[in-house]
């Protein structure tokens, strides 16, 4: 597309949501990765505006704080009281006096526009001189939309808000998906001589369109390729609606570059994520946020991913992760908790009931089973024992502990930070390490042991126990008994 032309992009983003139910505004309703807003600006984003004004009114707070957070090129214009969509374009172009060329405005409801339409829209606009052109969509059900009403010659006449029109206009299909270019002088005219002369009493956006044509300018319709991209979202039936159609979309772009998903129906994979060449996602899995998964991982069945980076090759089973990095052909799960900072290096493994925080897991490294591993750095190839707990936190401050390279440490130990276990060391099983252990050295903090005979027959008589080592004992003396016996047999 041409980049000679001067455009301005109006997002109109002011309305309730009346039938969403929500404190949260309708535009910041999230899927799968942006709010509705954020996906409207994504699909205006190609056309490199100078200038991205959003209208905001309800929630405006909220709206403008988003805003800063994902496009703060874009500037909030307040619509104190939403007086219609052709007031709030007015109020918008107020802002920027001086702007020339196009003008693109986007309901903000409308999030699985795509920007290849948006982008053709405006040249076709643009291409044909037009003083206004309309997106357009045949739709299966136009219940509530503007309808497309056209002359005899087919070009556009109006368009006819549901609630203002004939019974013959209301069997018209062709809906306006509320998206539009305009040449912006030819805009702010007609804006100026807009009525409240409708059923709403409000100015209508859509009757500029009217109005031009009437004053003998050029008007076009541009016809959207998928109805399905003009989908608005009216209430969180529609948005759940929505995120099927996105979720399919998302999907099937994937595994047409290449990636296996088992179950396509089960797998949410936000618009954000990255995923390469022959990884396999299996059920029932989510990739959210900045997630990127590498080349022939396999991830899943039951997994969430959230801001995580897996390595290729890696493996991630029934697991959940946020803010974590897994190297390549490292191991994860089933059932693994990575938490922000968790760093496995290559072929590291995470194993069963395993939450990870802060920490580096080194190459090859193993925590298999029923650990909590906090603020720790773990070397290379070293071996966690089952139920290894890094204690890492006081009750006021959390502290680090290092477990050097090829150590091991025994089932059932706390590691005390601040403390470090040297390269090469061994931990004994049980114990509670608060003392750093040298290179080479084993801790050990066990108490000995002692075994009482007969306690059992004398503090539990009659208990299973008490029956289970009476016959333990009778089954000994028969066993040296009977071995005598026999012999004499001979
Ligand atoms: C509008 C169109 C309709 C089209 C439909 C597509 C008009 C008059 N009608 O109808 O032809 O088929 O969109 O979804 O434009 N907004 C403001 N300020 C206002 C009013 C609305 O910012 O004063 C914003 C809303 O937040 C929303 C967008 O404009 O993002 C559309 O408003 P909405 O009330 O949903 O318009 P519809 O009645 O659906
Ligand atoms: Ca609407």
């Amino acid at each position: 597309m041409p980049q000679n032309r001067l455009r301005t992009v109006v997002v109109l983003a002011a309305g309730e949501g009346k039938r969403m139910k929500s404190s949260l505004p309708k535009v910041l309703h999230p899927l799968l990765g942006r709010t509705l807003l954020g996906h409207v600006l994504a699909a205006a984003a190609p056309l490199a505006a100078d200038r991205t004004v959003v209208v905001v009114g309800h929630g405006a707070d909220q709206v403008r704080a988003h805003l800063s957070e994902i496009a703060s090129e874009a500037a909030p214009v307040l619509q104190e009281r939403q007086l219609g969509t052709g007031h709030a374009v007015r109020i918008a172009l107020d802002a920027v006096p001086d702007v020339l060329g196009t003008v693109v405005v986007l309901n903000g409801d409308v999030p699985l526009l795509r920007p290849e339409t948006v982008a053709a829209l405006v040249e076709a606009h643009e291409g044909a001189g037009a003083a206004a052109t309309v997106l357009a969509a045949q739709v299966p059900d136009p219940t509530g939309l503007g309808r497309i009403v056209r002359d005899a010659e087919g070009r556009l006449e109006q368009i006819v808000e549901e609630r203002d029109a004939t019974p013959e206009q209301r069997a018209l299909r062709e809906i306006n998906a509320g998206i539009y270019a305009f040449d912006v002088a030819r805009l702010r005219d007609a804006l100026g001589k807009l009525s409240t002369d409708n059923d709403q009493g409000e100015e209508y956006l859509t009757d500029v369109f009217g109005l031009l044509r009437d004053a003998g300018e050029p008007v076009a319709v541009h016809c959207a390729p998928d109805h399905v991209e003009t989908l608005g979202c009216n209430d969180r039936v529609e948005l759940a609606g929505l995120r099927r159609l996105l979720r399919d979309r998302v999907n099937e772009g994937w595994m047409r570059t290449g990636v296996s998903i088992l179950d396509p129906h089960t797998t949410w994979i936000d618009v954000t994520v990255t995923v390469e060449r022959d990884a396999v996602i299996d059920q029932n899995t989510q990739l959210q946020g900045a997630t990127v998964v590498g080349e022939g991982a396999l991830v899943g069945p039951d997994t969430t991913l959230i801001d995580t980076t897996i390595g290729a090759g890696a493996r991630v089973l029934r697991s959940h992760a946020v803010g974590a990095q897994v190297g390549a052909q490292a191991s994860v799960g089933p059932f693994a908790y990575l938490r922000p900072a968790a760093r496995l290096a290559e072929k590291a493994k995470v194993g069963t009931f395993v939450e990870v925080k802060n920490s580096e897991v080194g190459a090859g490294a193993k925590v298999p089973h029923l650990s909590y591993v906090g603020d720790a750095t773990i070397g290379a190839k070293a071996n966690i024992g089952a139920a290894t707990i890094f204690v890492n936190y006081d009750g006021v401050n959390k502290h680090h502990t290092t477990v050097g390279e090829g150590a091991f440490i025994g089932c059932d130990t706390s590691l005390i930070a601040p403390v470090e276990v040297g390269a090469g060391a061994y931990v004994a099983a049980g114990s509670a390490i608060s003392q750093d252990v040298p290179p080479g050295a084993l801790g050990v903090t066990r108490a000995p042991q002692r075994s009482i005979d007969g306690w059992v027959a004398r503090k539990r008589p009659g208990t299973v126990s008490a029956e289970a080592s009476e016959r333990a004992q009778r089954a000994g003396e028969d066993a040296s008994g009977g071995a005598g016996a026999a012999r004499e047999g001979d």
